[in-house]
């Protein structure tokens, strides 16, 4: 791995009020107590809570991010948040194309694309999410779906901003059901492969995470994997008992 510190990102999507703010401080305690913490922590809670997220995690190591942002910098986009609104609530990064999001919204590559442009001039970090289908790994087209989205959903430059991709086997979130470590470890060569093609160092450098029914107790094996670089948590991450386990994993 290429990559150095590994990045442990949690999604919390649509959960979370005041007393997610709570879980957030307790995490940040824990943080604390433990000392140095060798990875990079994200926190992405509902729009709604990211100011009091950035307030309660300052000075510490948690970082907080969006759940996606506008292609637009401003305009008329009723309940859409642009890219500059995240940043100046307190986000460093933005989750974008998350498979609920291309399911729930139609979100196509290129929409992602161009969200991800926005974040990238916005000054925020993108966590780009791919993935497949059970039907469509069954079918043997897996890598080929999400080499698909991958061309689709990246813009053609980063620039300094480090690349950040999260591939999510959409039958594994939610589910309980983690995709093998052998197919892990394919997919992240495969992605690993396509972004070296087309970025070069910074292919190499990109963080590679997984996302899909990461827990604490599978969290230590999959974040062994090659070219795992860290995880994208969903359920796990609402709790901070249980999201403190994985950064410990890691
Ligand atoms: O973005 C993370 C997510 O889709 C995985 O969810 O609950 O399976 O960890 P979960």
């Amino acid at each position: 791995n290429m990559a150095t510190r590994p990045l442990i990102a949690g999604n919390w999507k649509m959960n979370g009020t005041g007393a997610g703010i709570e879980e957030l401080a307790r995490l940040k305690t824990l943080l604390e107590e433990a000392g140095t913490v060798e990875s990079d922590i994200v926190v992405c809670p509902p729009a709604t809570l990211i100011h009091r997220a950035a307030q309660t995690v300052e000075g510490g190591p948690i970082r907080i991010g969006g759940q996606d942002c506008h292609s637009s910098v401003n305009g008329a986009h009723t309940g859409d948040i642009s890219a500059a609104m995240l940043l100046d609530a307190g986000a460093s990064h933005v989750i974008l194309g998350h498979s609920e999001r291309r399911a729930d919204h139609g979100e196509t590559d290129s929409i992602v694309r161009s969200k991800c442009e926005a974040a990238l001039s916005g000054g925020l970090i993108p966590i780009v999410c791919v993935g497949e289908t059970e039907t469509e790994r069954g079918e043997g087209n897996a890598n080929q779906v999400v080499a698909e989205q991958l061309r689709g959903s990246l813009p053609e430059h980063f620039g300094n901003t480090p690349i950040v991709v999260a591939y999510e086997p959409i039958w594994a979130i939610g589910t309980g059901k983690t995709a093998t470590p052998a197919d892990i470890e394919e997919m992240h060569g495969h992605i690993r492969e396509l972004l070296i093609e087309r970025f070069g160092r910074s292919g190499e450098a990109a963080r590679l995470l997984y996302g899909g029914s990461v827990k604490s107790d599978n969290a230590g094996t999959i974040l062994s994997t090659p070219n795992v670089n860290g995880a994208l948590v969903g359920g796990a991450s609402l709790k901070a008992n249980d999201f403190f386990s994985i950064i410990v994993a890691a």
